[in-house]
């Protein structure tokens, strides 16, 4: 762990959000992944935070990015997409990270179609933040660092 330094924070999306931007925009927001990842990269630095970011359309290689995690990161920010509803994997890979996370969405899924209503993960994670588009990506980075500020978990901060 880098406890003494600066933060690592990982970021984790999954499934069709390599192609936010054109990817119902009317639902998720103009702003591409790269975009986000800009605006999340400006915001850790001025936080004093390092970043890693990372997508996968793949539940398998998201598992594997999660358990690679443990020990690695200071925390987390994940959407796991489509895989909220769904994964039983994810859930247990972030268990087994044993890092703190926050759940984020582009869009509130709880105002959406019944079956988005459901979160494997939403019991394990410090919180979750919804609705905001891309920005919910910034607001998660700066809970994420306030709550690991206050829980001790980043040396000096
Ligand atoms: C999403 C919501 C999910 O229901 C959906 O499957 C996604 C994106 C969001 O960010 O709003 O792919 O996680």
């Amino acid at each position: 762990m880098k406890k003494a330094g600066r933060p690592l924070i990982l970021f984790v999306d999954g499934p069709n959000l390599n192609v936010l931007g054109t990817r119902e925009p009317e639902v998720y927001g103009k702003m591409t992944l790269a975009d986000i990842r800009r605006e999340v990269t400006l915001a850790a630095r001025r936080e004093g935070a390092v970043t890693d970011f990372f997508q996968s359309n793949h539940e398998g290689e998201i598992v594997e990015k999660l358990q690679e995690a443990r020990g690695r990161a200071d925390g987390l920010v994940i959407n796991p997409a489509g895989y909220t509803h769904t994964s039983v994997a994810i859930r247990d890979a972030l268990l087994y990270a044993g890092i703190p996370a926050v759940e984020v969405h582009l869009s509130n899924p709880s105002s959406r179609e019944p079956f988005r209503r459901t979160s494997t993960i939403e019991d394990v994670v410090v919180g979750r933040i919804a609705g905001f588009g891309g920005f919910g990506y910034v607001l998660a980075l700066s809970a994420l660092l306030n709550h690991l500020r206050e829980a001790g978990g980043v040396a000096g901060r």
